[in-house]
């Protein structure tokens, strides 16, 4: 495995991202936590920006992204299952003239007025995803989408589609939180920074990858180490139902049939609502008994914050079932800038034989 000061090295150009959960502070950590054990082969189950599958590809592994969005599933083509190809300039052109060129009256823009973003870049949105849609090699069409989530996130307060709140960046107000600035940015400014950046992560790490979408307990083992990241379900019992605070990115990739699949009693469009046994306090902790049970024969390597349902207790508790080693690693200081707890602490539980 490289050197700790090498993975940090080549990981820096992983891209920076905008997405709950994400693990890229940590990435470097977490993969130098597994420096003591012998494999090869990895599966990051719930991969989101790919960060950590970014980093063991850094390491030499070969890694399996997947993740269950399909919008996450092109991030992880783009940046982890593709070793070579990158975006050319005269295709990022491409995809801003034919989004500056839309007419109005497209489905984003006759259906998501004041709610996301301005009409014009509505109109824009709509070209640009019809654009990308034609793309036909796999690896250029995943970076373009990867770009244009980006450049989607920077320009949405908070970063995310959990509300109809278009007005927060119109306002003329003092604002105590958030970027204007950024959000004023044009698309195409952030689309095209977005595929640069992209584009300077591509590497081949020298091991086959690929990436793929899928539910986590319906993924077929045979991996010498998995790593879980599942989505986390606070103390109180809050818990993160991504596919909602992301729909409208889901909605870009899966563009046909996007109407029909809109909640129209939701005040901001989500997707009709899907039941997430991981996003629920009564079921997430035995949907991760379960997926622990399921890949027992690999290394385990599970991050978690110390003050969720389940607790790092019980976790390690289902991990030690498996394996006979069980290692605690906790995290010293709190990798959320914006974070105001100050107990809540990274966790990385590490199972071996
Ligand atoms: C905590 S985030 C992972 C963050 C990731 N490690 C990173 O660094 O970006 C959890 C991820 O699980 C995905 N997810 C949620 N339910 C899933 C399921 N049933 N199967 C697979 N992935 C799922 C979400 O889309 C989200 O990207």
């Amino acid at each position: 495995m490289a050197s700790a000061r090498g993975l940090e090295e080549s990981f820096r150009r992983f891209p920076r991202t905008r997405y709950l959960g994400s693990k890229r502070r940590l990435a470097p950590w977490i993969v130098g936590c597994t420096a003591g054990l012998d494999y090869e082969t990895v599966l990051d189950v719930f991969g989101g920006t790919g960060s950590v599958a970014y980093a063991f590809k850094c390491a030499g592994k070969s890694v399996q992204y997947n993740d269950k969005l399909a919008f996450n599933h092109q991030v992880g083509v783009a940046l982890i299952e593709n070793g070579a190809v990158r975006l050319a300039d005269r295709e990022v052109d491409a995809i801003v003239s034919a989004a500056d060129a839309a007419p109005e009256g497209g489905f984003i823009h006759s259906t998501f007025q004041g709610i996301y973003f301005t009409d014009d870049e509505n109109r824009w949105l709509d070209g640009a995803a019809a654009a990308i849609h034609g793309i036909p090699r796999r690896y250029p069409r995943a970076l373009a989408w990867n770009a244009l989530f980006q450049a989607a996130l920077a320009k949405r307060p908070y970063n995310l589609f959990h509300r109809k709140n278009l007005y927060m960046r119109q306002a003329d107000v003092r604002r105590g939180f958030g970027n204007k600035a950024t959000w004023d940015r044009s698309f195409e400014s952030h689309f095209r920074a977005a595929a640069r950046s992209a584009n300077a992560a591509v590497f081949d790490g020298g091991a086959a990858c690929r990436a793929t979408r899928g539910d986590a307990l319906s993924l077929e083992g045979g991996f010498d180490l998995v790593y879980i990241d599942p989505p986390y379900v606070s103390g109180s019992g809050v818990g993160v139902d991504y596919r909602d605070f992301y729909h409208f990115l889901e909605g870009l990739v899966e563009f046909d049939g996007w109407g029909g699949r809109i909640d129209r009693y939701s005040k901001h469009l989500r997707l009709t609502r899907e039941t997430d046994p991981w996003s629920s306090p009564n079921t997430c902790a035995e949907s991760l008994r379960r997926l622990i049970e399921r890949f027992g024969h690999s290394h385990l390597v599970v991050s978690y914050r110390n003050d969720g349902i389940p607790s790092i207790d019980d976790i390690a508790a289902m991990v030690r079932r498996c394996k006979r080693h069980v290692r605690v690693e906790m995290l010293a200081h709190r990798p959320y800038a914006l974070s105001t707890n100050r107990r809540s602490r990274e966790t990385l539980i590490v199972g071996w034989d």
